[in-house]
C-alpha cells in the first residue's frame, strides 16, 4: 500500500518462515533505509492510550510492530492519513517533519522503533501549531 502522506512509507521485510515460525532481520542501509543508532520499544500501552503526538526535525524512523496491532495518524500537514501495522513483516518508515500519533493499541501490543539518531529532546515538536508554521516555511 502507498501512502499519500510525504516521507513515510511502508517496507516489507521478507523474512524467512519455516514450520518453527517466523525470523524477521533488520539490517542497516540494507532493508533499512538509515544506519541505526537507537532502538527503543513500547509495550503495555493501557486501552485508550494514545502516544506520539509530535514531529521530529530530523530524525527518521522505521516502526515495527512485533506484536498485536497498533494504529497510527500520519499528518505532513497537508495530507492526514490513518494506517495499522499488525504484522513484524511490515515497517513504517517516519521520515523529518511528520506529525504522528500512535493509538488503538492491542492488548499486548509491542512497537519497536529503530531511529536514525541518539535521542534527543531538542528535536522534538511537540506544538501542532508550531508544526503547521514549520511546515508553511
Ligand atoms: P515520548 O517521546 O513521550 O514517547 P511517545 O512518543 O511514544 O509518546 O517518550 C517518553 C519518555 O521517554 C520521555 O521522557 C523521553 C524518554 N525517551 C528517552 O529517554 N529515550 C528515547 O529514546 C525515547 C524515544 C524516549
Amino acid at each position: 500500500m502507498i501512502l499519500k502522506v510525504r516521507n513515510c512509507r511502508f517496507i516489507t521485510f521478507e523474512g524467512y518462515r519455516d514450520v518453527r515460525g517466523w525470523l524477521v532481520a533488520f539490517e542497516s542501509l540494507k532493508n533499512v533505509p538509515f544506519k541505526i543508532k537507537r532502538v527503543y520499544t513500547i509495550s503495555n500501552v493501557a486501552h485508550g492510550v494514545t502516544r506520539g503526538k509530535h514531529a521530529h526535525v530530523h530524525l527518521e524512523q522505521l516502526i515495527v510492530c512485533i506484536s498485536g496491532s497498533c494504529n497510527f495518524l500520519l499528518d505532513d500537514g497537508k495530507n492526514k492519513e490513518v494506517t495499522v501495522l499488525n504484522t513484524p513483516q511490515i515497517g513504517l518508515y517516519i521520515g523529518a517533519y511528520i506529525w504522528r500519533e500512535m493509538f488503538d493499541f492491542s492488548q499486548g501490543c509491542i512497537l519497536m522503533v529503530l531511529a536514525s539518531e541518539l535521542h534527543d529532546a531538542g528535536d522534538y515538536i511537540y506544538d501542532y501549531e508550531k508544526f503547521l508554521e514549520i511546515i508553511k516555511r
